[in-house]
């Protein structure tokens, strides 16, 4: 496979190496900053003779890239985070899934096989959790300290699973509280330090004990290779994919 990668920071290095070790090729980098980058901007041109286009920019550019690989018919897997107001106008502009697209979209907060597996098992928690209401429900996240975006993505999709699965629970504050918190609120607090450091933690307490679920990633492989794992997927596909439809695929 021929792959074009956007963004060759922390994420992009890895992909490539990795992109490499499966046997692909990368004879497309964009990156404003990087030295080693083949051009500082995405255009329709350069995308000829690619397969794929693995995105692990950031979230402004997110939209116009989109546009660009619909203009090229070269299918993207996104990775990049921060644009997640977008997603309705990006369905309309990939189009339905299953063949009825213009090119193929994947998007995932999080490519790692283990967050995804950390997703299910927040999910059953949660869902346990929902019978018992002595416990309060709380939430987590640590990233590295040049991370743009705050909260994470992944920790945006735990926010979705628990109100999804916690009836008594409605709303996330994502801010620091200058009050009490409500009831039917969680409370999800961000932290950055470090350099290499992705982890995430739910809690749930009562009067009694704790109950913690913690993933935490050792390096950015799990990601990487998750992504690359994806872009081998969804070559010859057409719509708007998620996470759920790579795995169950
Ligand atoms: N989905 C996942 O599994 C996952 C995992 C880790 C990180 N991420 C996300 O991926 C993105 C990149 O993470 P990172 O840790 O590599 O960040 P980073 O800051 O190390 O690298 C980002 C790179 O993108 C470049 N860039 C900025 N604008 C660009 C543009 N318009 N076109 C091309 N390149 C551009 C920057 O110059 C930089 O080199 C972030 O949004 C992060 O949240 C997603």
């Amino acid at each position: 496979m021929k792959i074009a990668l956007l963004g060759f920071g922390g994420m992009g290095k890895v992909v490539r190496t990795i992109a490499l070790e499966r046997g692909h090729e990368v004879p497309v980098i964009v990156d404003p900053s990087a030295a080693e980058a083949t051009a500082k901007k995405l255009d329709v041109l350069m995308l000829k003779g690619i397969d794929v286009v693995i995105d692990f920019s950031g979230g402004d550019a997110v939209m116009e890239n989109l546009k660009i690989c619909k203009e090229a018919g070269v299918n993207l897997v996104e990775g990049a985070t921060g644009w997640y107001g977008k997603s309705d106008e990006m369905k309309k502009i990939v189009g339905a899934k299953d063949g009825g697209g213009e090119i193929g979209f994947l998007w995932s907060s999080n490519f790692s096989i283990g967050v995804n597996m950390y997703f299910k098992i927040v999910e059953a928690a949660a869902k346990l959790v929902n019978k018992f209401d002595e416990y309060d429900v709380w939430g987590t996240e640590i990233h590295h300290c040049n991370k743009v975006d705050s909260p994470s993505g992944t920790a945006k999709t735990l926010e979705k699973i628990l109100l999804e699965n916690i009836e008594r629970k409605t709303a996330v504050v994502e801010d620091k509280l200058d009050r009490k918190r409500e009831m039917n609120e969680i409370h999800f607090s961000s932290v950055r330090g470090g350099l290499v450091n992705f982890g995430h933690t739910i809690g749930f307490d009562s009067a009694a004990d704790r109950i913690t679920i913690t993933h935490e990633a050792r390096c950015r492989d799990g990601y990487a290779l998750g992504a690359v794992k994806a872009a081998e997927w969804i070559v010859g596909k057409k719509g708007y994919f998620e996470m759920e439809d790579f795995l169950n695929g």
